[in-house]
C-alpha cells in the first residue's frame, strides 16, 4: 500500500539509533533529504512544486478546468521537536498525499485545484518562533521581524538559511515577498494531525475533528545572579539564580494545576555550568497555555509575580520576554461540522486541543480552517512513544480524501 512504502521511506529520515527519536530541525541536511523526499513524491503524482524563499513547500493538483477557482489546501509539516515522533506533522503531509492518491483512485476530478503545503519549522526548535513558514507566508510576521533570530548554536536565521542554499534570497524579495498571496483565496484548508492526546483513546474513535486550539505562548525568564566559589561563599552570600528559576518551575507547575492549565519548563540554559561555581544566569523557556486568553495572561502574571517575590529574596534580577503568543483559535465551524457529520456512520467527534499547529496560523490569518485528528493509541507526543496504528491512519486517509472531494467538488 502506498501509505505504508511512503510511511517506510519517510522512517529512517532524521531517526536517532539511541532512542528511536526524529531530530527534523529545518535549514539542516536532514531538512535537504525531507525536502527531496516530498518533491519526488510530488513529482511521481504530477503535481507541480512551488518553493518559497523560506522553504515552504506545496505541490499542486490542478486539473484542467480549475485554472481560476480557489484552491483547497491540506497538508502540515515535516519539521519534529528535538527527539520528536515520527507522526506529529509527516502523518499530515503522508496523509495528504495518499488522499490525493485516493480520489484518483476513485475517479473523482476536483474543480478545484488542490494543494499539498509543508510548513517549515512549524516546531520552532530551532528558532524558538513556532509555526515561522505559515506565519511568514500569511503575513504574520515578517522577514525583518525574524532574520536575526539565533538558534541554540548561535547561528542567524538568515545565515542558516543561506547555507541551506534553497534559492532565492528573502531579503531580495521585498518586506512581503514571504507572503503567499494567493493564501487569501483559499476555499478551505484542511490539516490532518495525529492527535497529541488521549482525547480520541477515551471516546473510541479513530478519527476527531478538531473545534480550536487553547491560546498558548513561549516566554523565555532570564535569571541574572552572581558567580561564585561553591565552597567558600557562605550559603547567605549567594545571589544564586537556580533557587529563583527551580522555585520558578515548581510555581508553575503548581498554578497550572491547581486552575486547570497548563504550565511547563522545558529547556534551560545554567551558565556558565560549572559543578564547582555559583552559578551566573539561568535561562530558562516557559510554555503556558489555557483555555481562555484572559486565564492565559492570569497564569502568567501569576507565575511572574511569584518569580519576581523569589528573586527579590535570592537578590537576582529576572528579565521575562514573550518569545510567541497564539491566540485562541475556534476553527471554521461550518467547516468543522462538515467535517464531522461526513463519516457515513454518524460522525466522527469534535474536540479541543492544547497544541499550536498552523491551520491555527491561518485560521488567524483568515483561512477558513479545519483539521483532522487520527486516534494516538499512547496519548504520547514530542516523544519516541508518539504512535498511530495504520488502520487509523487509513481512516484518517479516507476522512481527508471526502473532505477535500466535497470542499473541491
Ligand atoms: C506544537 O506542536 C506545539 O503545540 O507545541
Ligand atoms: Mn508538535
Ligand atoms: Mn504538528
Ligand atoms: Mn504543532
Amino acid at each position: 500500500m502506498v501509505f505504508e512504502q511512503m510511511w517506510r521511506d519517510l522512517a529512517p529520515v532524521g531517526r536517532s539509533a539511541a532512542t528511536g527519536g526524529y531530530h527534523r530541525q529545518p535549514w539542516t541536511a536532514v531538512d535537504a533529504e525531507l525536502r527531496a523526499w516530498f518533491r519526488e513524491e510530488a513529482e511521481r503524482r504530477g503535481l507541480a512544486v512551488e518553493q518559497d524563499p523560506l522553504g515552504n513547500l506545496v505541490a499542486w493538483w490542478r486539473p484542467a478546468g480549475t485554472e481560476g477557482a480557489r484552491p483547497v489546501l491540506t497538508g502540515s509539516h515535516l519539521d519534529s521537536v528535538a527527539d520528536g515522533g515520527a507522526y506529529d506533522g509527516p502523518l499530515g503531509v503522508v496523509s495528504a498525499l495518499a488522499a490525493v492518491d485516493l480520489l484518483r483512485e476513485r475517479g473523482t476530478v476536483p474543480t478545484r485545484p488542490v494543494g499539498v503545503a509543508v510548513f517549515v519549522e512549524e516546531e520552532g526548535s530551532r528558532f524558538g518562533l513556532a509555526c515561522l513558514g505559515s506565519r511568514l507566508a500569511t503575513g504574520q510576521a515578517t522577514w525583518a521581524d525574524v532574520r536575526h533570530r539565533r538558534d541554540a548554536a548561535g547561528t542567524a536565521l538568515e545565515d542558516a538559511l543561506a547555507a541551506a542554499d534553497l534559492g532565492d534570497d528573502p531579503a531580495a524579495t521585498g518586506p512581503d515577498g514571504l507572503r503567499w498571496g494567493w493564501l487569501a483565496d483559499v476555499e478551505a484548508f484542511v490539516e490532518l494531525h495525529v492527535e497529541q492526546g488521549r482525547g480520541l483513546v477515551d471516546l473510541g474513535a479513530p478519527v476527531g475533528v478538531a473545534a480550536g486550539i487553547w491560546p498558548h505562548g513561549r516566554w523565555r525568564l532570564d535569571v541574572t545572579g552572581r558567580a561564585d566559589h561553591a565552597g567558600t561563599t557562605r550559603m547567605e552570600d549567594r545571589a544564586d539564580p537556580v533557587l529563583t528559576f527551580a522555585m520558578t518551575a515548581l510555581a508553575a507547575s503548581k498554578q497550572a494545576r491547581l486552575a486547570g492549565q497548563r504550565a511547563t519548563v522545558g529547556r534551560v540554559e545554567v551558565h556558565p555550568g560549572a559543578a564547582n561555581a555559583v552559578p551566573s544566569r539561568v535561562s530558562a523557556w516557559l510554555d503556558a497555555r489555557a483555555d481562555t486568553e484572559e486565564a492565559l495572561a492570569q497564569l502568567v502574571a501569576g507565575i511572574e509575580r511569584q518569580a519576581r517575590d523569589r528573586a527579590a529574596r535570592d537578590g537576582t534580577a529576572l528579565e521575562v520576554t514573550a518569545e510567541s503568543v497564539s491566540p485562541r483559535i475556534a476553527f471554521d465551524a461550518d467547516l468543522a461540522q462538515r467535517l464531522a457529520a461526513g463519516h457515513e456512520r454518524g460522525g466522527w467527534p469534535v474536540l479541543w486541543t492544547q497544541a499550536g499547529h498552523d491551520a491555527g496560523v491561518l485560521a488567524a490569518a483568515g483561512v477558513p480552517s479545519a483539521m483532522l485528528f487520527v486516534r494516538n493509541p499512547t496519548g504520547v507526543s514530542h516523544s519516541p512513544e508518539e504512535h498511530a496504528e495504520v488502520p487509523d491512519c487509513l481512516a484518517g486517509v479516507e476522512a481527508l480524501a471526502d473532505a477535500l472531494a466535497r470542499l473541491a467538488a
